[in-house]
């Protein structure tokens, strides 16, 4: 049986206080939500806030990134072990935007999933078609390529999730279609499943892309949809509660 998640992501957004202000806010308006996780990605400079504010609570942190050394001369980079002690549990790893802007590739998204598992850091993989890929009727190849490569060499699935998000879907308000984002799960969960077998059940498989309170319902009720990685909508608390609220009550 998979518990649901769901994370909010903050991208670069939130001073110190702010993100305080905002933490404090989800942590009270999901006391006694139970059957899943909620987790928490602030900017880098805020993790230490947060985690403070979230200590001993229901919410677990995770960072918008990481590097894929432990240490040594990688200017303005992060190491899995400063995410630990900083309070992380988890990592987002190869989003659509640092893909987009920072040009990071299936092979360094594999370099920090290996690296993530080793260091005790849990890695929410992020894969998704562009819109183009989409029109094109590729989105499976391509997914599945990425989906293949960041786990290359990785022996266990076991701490892994994966969130599928599909680029056009994020920031834009065109969110996937519940039929559309299940038919990408079921496929990443088969992928999942060929490569480790039947514990891939087990896999967590988040939808990310445009997820508001009001679509939540639709999309969580699909077999193969475990959460959400929120952006825009876990900005402000009360929809990022709603959203959080609604998955505990239909998962
Ligand atoms: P969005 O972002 O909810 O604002 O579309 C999702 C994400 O980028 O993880």
């Amino acid at each position: 049986m998979r518990r649901w998640m769901i994370a909010g992501n903050w991208k670069m957004h939130n001073t110190i206080n702010d993100a305080i202000a905002l933490a404090k806010a989800i942590k009270e308006g999901t006391q006694g939500v139970t059957g899943g996780e909620i987790i928490l990605a602030p900017p880098f400079t805020a993790l230490q806030s947060v985690y403070e504010t979230i200590k001993g609570s229901h919410i677990s942190l995770a960072a918008q990134n990481m590097f894929y050394e432990d240490k040594g001369a990688f200017t303005g980079e992060v190491a899995p072990s400063m995410l630990k002690d900083i309070g992380c549990t988890y990592a987002i790893i190869g989003h659509s935007e640092r893909r987009k802007y920072f040009h990071e590739t299936d092979d360094t998204v594999n370099l920090k999933t290996r690296k993530s598992i080793v260091a005790g850091i849990k890695p929410i993989v992020c894969v998704g078609e562009t819109e183009d890929e989409r029109e094109k009727g590729v989105t499976e190849f391509v997914v599945g390529i990425q989906v293949k490569k960041a786990l290359y060499g990785i022996d266990k699935i076991d701490d892994i999730v994966i969130a599928y998000e599909p680029v056009w879907a994020i920031g834009t308000g065109k969110n996937a279609t519940p039929i559309e984002a299940e038919e990408v799960h079921r496929f990443i969960r088969n992928i999942v499943g060929d490569i480790y077998g039947d514990v891939c059940k087990n896999t967590k498989i988040l939808y990310g892309g445009s997820v508001t309170p009001d679509n939540i319902s639709e999309l969580i009720g699909m077999e193969d949809i475990d959460g959400a990685l929120v952006g825009g909508a876990s900005l402000k608390s009360e929809g990022f509660i709603g959203i959080i609220r609604k998955t505990s009550e239909k998962k």
